[in-house]
């Protein structure tokens, strides 16, 4: 069978890297892909975003399943016209994408089917929004933009002043555009965070084991946000027993509040959790993989994963044998451009990825990077994620950064810190 893989992050050549290697793949191409995918695949010129031309490709292409990567396109609707077109595509509906594409309509959900979630309240406009802010006490809370914004449009804010200059940017200044046309302010959390990822057709739910983002920009969870700066798997946060709670008070009744309203889940269903003293709590849904949570996860998978995929479009995940996983933590290293998640300098030459290939239990997966006159140059802000396995998370951590530095390029940095949250649990 030939596959087609949409978008071009660390997410997209890690998926490519892992589906390549089933026996039943013929050929993997990634539309648009990077320096990286084009070594595990064929790169297609498409943006993730045309749907038209994935279309037409998939259709002169003998293309068996496409695998929708980032939510833009899914939020889009991309894999109901892929349907539509009889097409077999991997990812959920525009319908149960809007888990992602509107914060909106996924805290109503979680309100709606009892799932545990910040208290919240939502405005139609900026003025709304502030007033609701001088009627209250002041109070720690976080401001979020409904729609899509890469991760930037959530603030969280000490106290009014901030909440007020959030709703600002958000209302104002129109920073995040559309995706600011209403807005949700929520009680702020306290905890640790983790990621439960899980594979649903709708009806059966495969939880991953639970990893751990870094989403702030420097170390010890300083600076701004960003789209996630290193990740490992899996996280001690997050043991059997909590496992069940999760899958109990969050996935099983959301899935089921989806089917009832007539947009069943279908793909990968990504909950951001605080574990709070009270239990776990939703942040987000995403309804994707995460990126970079999907590198340390797909590093471990041992199960062929177009089995997975194969079984999630066809309905059939209840007859699928248990994941089979390798023992070992896996440790995501993000190596970043100079400036990133503010302005960066693109086109730097990156040298040293062949040495850090052939260190043992190493893969670099390629994000933000092109093929320029055959040198590999950054092109994005989050260029790497260099991912190790090792008998414990220090052995993996160590590992990940024994590859990180064999790379450089003019301005290179990555968090030093990745995978100490582990440390003091379990
Ligand atoms: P989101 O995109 O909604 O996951 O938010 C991005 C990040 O903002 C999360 O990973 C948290 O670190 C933080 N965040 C979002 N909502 C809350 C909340 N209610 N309380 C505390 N932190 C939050
Ligand atoms: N790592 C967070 C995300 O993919 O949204």
């Amino acid at each position: 069978m030939n596959v087609l893989i949409v978008g071009n992050g660390g997410r997209e050549h890690a998926l490519a890297w892992k589906i390549a290697q089933s026996p039943r793949v013929e050929r993997v191409f990634v539309a648009p892909g990077n320096a990286g995918t084009a070594l595990e695949a064929d790169n297609v010129d498409i943006p993730a975003t045309d749907t038209a031309r994935i279309i037409k490709f998939a259709k002169d292409n003998g293309i068996g399943l496409t695998v929708v990567g980032p939510e833009a396109p899914l939020v889009a609707g991309m894999v109901d016209a892929l349907q539509d077109a009889g097409l077999r595509a991997f990812g959920p509906s525009k319908a149960a994408a809007e888990l992602e594409g509107s914060k909106v309509f996924c805290k109503d959900m979680l309100r709606h089917a009892d799932v545990p979630t910040a208290d919240y309240h939502t405005f139609r406009d900026g003025k709304e929004a502030l007033s609701f802010l001088e009627d209250r006490e002041e109070t720690p809370l976080v401001v979020k933009a409904d729609g899509l914004a890469a991760g930037k449009g959530v603030m969280v804010c000490s106290g009014r002043a901030e909440a007020r200059e959030a709703v600002e940017r958000i209302a104002g200044k129109r920073e995040f555009g559309d995706a600011g046309n209403r807005i949700v302010i929520e009680e702020r959390l306290v905890g640790q965070e983790a990621s439960v990822l899980a594979i649903t057709d709708g009806r059966t739910i495969i939880t991953l084991p639970a990893a751990q983002d870094h989403k702030a920009a420097y170390d010890n969870d300083e600076g701004p946000n960003t789209g996630g700066m290193g990740a490992y798997c899996p996280t001690p946060v997050v043991d059997d027993a909590l496992m069940d709670r999760i899958t109990e008070l969050v996935l099983v009744p959301t899935v089921h509040h989806m089917k009832r309203a007539r947009r069943p889940f279908k793909g990968v269903l990504y909950a951001g959790l605080m574990i709070t003293k009270q239990g776990p709590k939703v942040l987000e849904y995403n309804v994707r993989f995460g990126d970079p949570e999907c590198q340390p996860l797909l590093m471990r998978l041992k199960t062929d994963l177009m089995d997975i995929m194969e079984a999630t479009v066809d309905g059939r995940l209840d007859e699928l044998p248990p994941l089979e996983w390798d023992p070992r933590p896996a440790v995501c290293v993000v190596m970043a451009s100079e400036g990133y998640p503010g302005h960066y300098e693109r086109g730097h030459i990156i040298r040293g990825l062949d040495d850090a290939a052939k260190l043992p239990d190493v893969k670099v997966f390629h994000a933000g990077t092109s093929t320029i006159d055959g040198s590999v140059v950054n092109t994005g802000g989050r260029v790497l994620g260099v991912t190790a396995l090792g008998d414990t998370i220090s052995q993996a951590k160590l590992q990940a950064y024994k590859a990180v530095k064999c790379i450089r390029w003019q301005g290179a940095w990555c968090r030093k810190d990745i995978s100490d949250k582990a440390l003091g649990h379990g």
